[in-house]
This record gives C-alpha cells, sequence and structure tokens, in this order.
C-alpha cells in the first residue's frame, strides 16, 4: 500500500471515558481504565483512539462543557495519566485524536465568569452578548439545541448570552481575534503533548450572525432532525444565522496553519449544518480540516436508496476534501437498535459496520459497535442526560447509547466494582466482550476479520468510489485504487437479494468475515444482511 498520510481510511475507536473502563471504583470511567484495556482496542485492528471530553467540567453536558482545557478532570485521572495513554496506545500502534470543544465553554470558565461580571471588563466580549427587545424579549429567536430559546438572561449585565447548547455552555465570540487566539493557544497545548489529531465538536457553531438576524421558519414537511429529536421545535427553523457562517473557513485555515506545525496531525470536524454535505466539502481540503463529519448516516434511513443519494452528493461536492463515516456515536440511539430493530440477526450488525468502512473516506467505531450492542433502555428515574429528561417520553435522550461497556456478565460487566453511572442491561452483558471472544461468529470476531481483511485491500482503504447503478435495495459500488478495483454488495434487508454482477468477469474475494453472498452465474446472489466482494476490472 501506499505511503499515505495514517489519517486516510483510518477506522478511527470512539471511546467514551465515563463508560469504558473505571479504575478507581468509582462507578465512572477513566484514563487510567482506558490504558487497562488498549490491549482490547489494538486487537480490534482499529488505527486510532478518539478519547471525547476528559477535562476539568461541571458536566452539566459530560464533559462538552469546559472549565478548564488545560487539564485532566479528577475524575478522569491526571496530565499524567494522559502523557501515559498517549504513550501506551502509540506504544501499540495507535494514533489519539482527542475532542476540543471550541465554540462554547462551561459557564464555570474563568473567560465567562470574568465575562458576564459587568459590559467593561476585559473579557466582556468574549461570549456573545445582546440587549433585550424593548419588550424584554431575546433579542432574536434562536433556539437552543436542546430546547428553549437560546438565550439566558444575566442580571449583572442586564443582557443575554447566547447558548446554542445547555444554559451551561455559553458560546465563545470567535468575531474576537482575543478569543481565536487563546483557542488555538489552548489546541497548541495538546499538540506539545504530542496527540495526533482532534474531533472538532459542533465546529460550524464558532461563529454566529453579527446581526443576529432572526432565523427563517422551516416548512413542516422539512422538519426532520439530523441529529436532534424531531419534537423539538429545533426543527421548526432553517438555522442560517446561528452557526455556519462565511467567517468560519478563514479561522479553520488559522487553526489548520497550526497543526501544520506539527508532523501528521489530522483534524475532524463535526458538522450538522442545514445541508451538512456541502458544508463537509468546503470546510475540508488542503488549507482547511483534514476530514469532516456529519449526522447523514446516524438517522433512521439506512436503505441502498438513502446511502446511494448521499454518495452521490458527497461526492459531486466534495473535491478536494476526505470524509469521514459514522453510523453510531455517543449522541445517537445504537445503530443495531436504529437500522436493526429487535428482529435483526447479530451478524446484521457486522454488516452495517463493514458497509460504512467500505465507503471513500474514513470511520468512527464508537465502542460497543464491535460488540453489536442494541440501545440499552435507561428508566426515566436513572436518566442523567439533560436533554433526555426535557424530552422524555417522546424522546429518551443520549444515556441509551452511553451505558459502560460490558467486558463480562458479572453484574457490573467488569467495568466497575461499584454500581455504574449509568446501569448496564441484562442485554448488553449476554453481549460482553468476553462472551464474544469465545464464540467463533461473534459480532466482534467479525468485526476483526473484516478490519484485518480491510487494511490489505489497498481500494477499500484509499480508493476511489463509483456506484454500481441503482441495484434496488442491494448497495452496490466499486472501489479503486491504481490496479486493483473492488465491486462490493451489501444487502442491509431482512430479506435475501439478488442483482447482476455485470458482464465483465469478477472473482470472489475471500476472507472478510461477513455472511457471504454468492456469484451464481452474472448474479450476486445475497442472504439477509450479507455481502460480496468481487475483484473486478
Ligand atoms: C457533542 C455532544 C454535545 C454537543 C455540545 C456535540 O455535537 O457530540 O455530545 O452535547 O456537541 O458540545
Amino acid at each position: 500500500m501506499d505511503q499515505q498520510p495514517w489519517w486516510r481510511g483510518a477506522v478511527i475507536y470512539q471511546i467514551y471515558p465515563r463508560s469504558f473502563q473505571d479504575s478507581d471504583g468509582n462507578g465512572v470511567g477513566d484514563l487510567p481504565g482506558i490504558i487497562a484495556r488498549l490491549d482490547y482496542v489494538a486487537s480490534l485492528g482499529v488505527d486510532a483512539i478518539w478519547v471525547s471530553p476528559f477535562f476539568r467540567s461541571p458536566m452539566a453536558d459530560f464533559g462538552y462543557d469546559i472549565a478548564d482545557y488545560r487539564d485532566v478532570d479528577p475524575l478522569f485521572g491526571t496530565l499524567a495519566d494522559f502523557d501515559r495513554l498517549v504513550a501506551e496506545a502509540h506504544g501499540r500502534g495507535l494514533k489519539v485524536v482527542i475532542d476540543q470543544v471550541l465554540s462554547h465553554t462551561s459557564d464555570q470558565h474563568p473567560w465567562f465568569r470574568e465575562s458576564r461580571e459587568s459590559r467593561d471588563n476585559p473579557k466582556a466580549d468574549w461570549y456573545v452578548w445582546a440587549d433585550a427587545r424593548a419588550d424584554g424579549a431575546p433579542p432574536n429567536n434562536w433556539l437552543s439545541i436542546f430546547g428553549g430559546v437560546a438565550w439566558q438572561w444575566e442580571p449583572r449585565r442586564r443582557q443575554y448570552y447566547l447558548h446554542n447548547f445547555l444554559t451551561a455552555q455559553p458560546d465563545l465570540n470567535f468575531h474576537h481575534a482575543d478569543v481565536r487566539r487563546a483557542t488555538l493557544d489552548n489546541v497548541r497545548f495538546w499538540l506539545d503533548r504530542g496527540v495526533d489529531g482532534f474531533r472538532l465538536d459542533a465546529i460550524n457553531f464558532c461563529f454566529h450572525d453579527r446581526q443576529l438576524r432572526d432565523n427563517p421558519a422551516k416548512p413542516v414537511e422539512q422538519r426532520v432532525g439530523r441529529g436532534f429529536s424531531p419534537d423539538n421545535p429545533y426543527a421548526f427553523q432553517y438555522h442560517y444565522y446561528n452557526n455556519t457562517q462565511p467567517e468560519n473557513v478563514a479561522f479553520l485555515r488559522e487553526l489548520r496553519a497550526l497543526l501544520d506545525e506539527y508532523p501528521d496531525v489530522a483534524a475532524l470536524g463535526e458538522i450538522s449544518s442545514e445541508d451538512s454535505l456541502a458544508t463537509m466539502a468546503e470546510y475540508t481540503g488542503p488549507d482547511r480540516l483534514h476530514m469532516g463529519y456529519s449526522f447523514e448516516l446516524l438517522t433512521e434511513d439506512f436503505s441502498a436508496d438513502f446511502l446511494r443519494a448521499t454518495i452521490r452528493a458527497l461526492e459531486a461536492q466534495m473535491v478536494d476534501g476526505w470524509p469521514c463515516w459514522a453510523i453510531s456515536n455517543h449522541d445517537v440511539e445504537r445503530v443495531a437498535s436504529r437500522w436493526g430493530g429487535d428482529a435483526a440477526p447479530a451478524h446484521a450488525a457486522s454488516l452495517m459496520t463493514a458497509m460504512a468502512c467500505s465507503l471513500r473516506g474514513s470511520v468512527c467505531v464508537y465502542q460497543g459497535e464491535e460488540l453489536g450492542l442494541p440501545e440499552a433502555d435507561v428508566p426515566f428515574e436513572l436518566l442523567q442526560d439533560p436533554y433526555g429528561i426535557a424530552f422524555w417520553p417522546n424522546f429518551k435522550g443520549r444515556d441509551g447509547c452511553r451505558t459502560p461497556m460490558p467486558w463480562s456478565e458479572a453484574p457490573h460487566g467488569d467495568f466497575s466494582t461499584a454500581a455504574p453511572w449509568l446501569p448496564i442491561p441484562p442485554t448488553h452483558r449476554a453481549r460482553s466482550v468476553a462472551r464474544q471472544e469465545a464464540e467463533a461468529d461473534s459480532p466482534l470476531q467479525r468485526f476483526r476479520t473484516f478490519l484485518r481483511w480491510r487494511r490489505s485491500q489497498a481500494a477499500l482503504v484509499e480508493g476511489s468510489i463509483q456506484l454500481l447503478g441503482d441495484t434496488g435495495p442491494v448497495l452496490a459500488l466499486q472501489r479503486r485504487h491504481g490496479e486493483q478495483a473492488i465491486c462490493a454488495y451489501f444487502n442491509p434487508t431482512p430479506v435475501p437479494q439478488t442483482v447482476a454482477a455485470g458482464a465483465k468477469p469478477h472473482t470472489v474475494l475471500e476472507g472478510h468475515g461477513l455472511l457471504a453472498g454468492e456469484l451464481r452465474g452474472g448474479e450476486v446472489v445475497l442472504p439477509p444482511y450479507g455481502a460480496l466482494f468481487l475483484a473486478c476490472r
């Protein structure tokens, strides 16, 4: 395979530190816990880990509300633990990507504590402050993703501040050069500690419209949420003015110039805009972010039609950028339930991950995806996520995908010696790592086999992509790199499917570990949730 940057075609394993492994018996995972499980992570055949926030935080949004960008929260360990994590991961050939939440801070961050004091302190303009309208109402109609208006009144200043997320997550004012400078200094702090990359939280939310214009209303039929509940009034607007402002691109260039001072570092932006694929294309490239990722495949629809439309739309716009795909993460219902439902066989999970890993781009795989874990049903009394509590019972929030890793069938799954911060459901303990290690065709074993095989197929890692026509319920695509071309067929449905393989000679590729289809005459015959890979010309 060519010498290419590590991140192109990489499989990035997302670790949610609260829920991976507890080492000190308080029911919450931590950095030493991650270190203790690195052999497992390396055994999966992934290229990198992305560790969700572990910085000092009051944990209103479980770490996505940062009070000190340059320290580890005591709940998770120390900076020395972090340094050890980087060294231990590197020792196993794993790159380390960390989250950076640049667009907003915690309301407990010293910057905000100072800013909220008065209208004329040195940090007075570091956040987005605005006067009330004549009738006392907020300055415009912007809404918070987590429900309600996006403005919170501050009596000391007699002004409102903007929060696109929780009230405890005030938005920084990126129009202010000092804010951009201070933010980039924080990024440099972690570059100097040896990280290999960043996942940039809500990166299109850094800037807001300076004129604070109202967002227009969205017609009812278009109110489908991408990454937020459809019951949320947030879906009632076009978010033209509270995010994705033109100034953002210049900031990404500044950020890229900083990253380019360090060898082999990559940035992955989380993008959720009115047209996320277009924004992914706009935000990625040689002088911008290395990769962009969006909520496109984190929704309900995984039909071949939808996947084809998504691939077509992205490929038509992305000229020199590189996508990253995710079918699950810490913000959405687990993919085995979302796409598979209760009735899907165990191997359906493997097919879904393999399908995402066969698109052009890199992939983020969320902890537990390799086990095919279904969404956990967390009762209201145990809910932790403020988003879920606000929208219950119509939408239960994000706790169901954040329950701790079931390492074994023990009562706390060998995650902790204490009761975990969220319960591990019996359905997860029945699919524990220990049990799946012992089963030949478990999702875990198929996942490992597939990643090992994929790594040896340059076309799948770094090749171009072409759809093989409208093949109905089957997704058929070709990946090509140099002399190698692979035709891949996926059946993401619960019934067998047959499609034409085309007139050219093909050879069946073995060794991918998925439930395999067959080539019969000129036809590809696929079992439910099966796949076929052909060497083609
Ligand atoms: C993160 C969420 C978080 C939000 C605010 C996101 O997109 O993935 O978990 O709540 O940003 O920081």
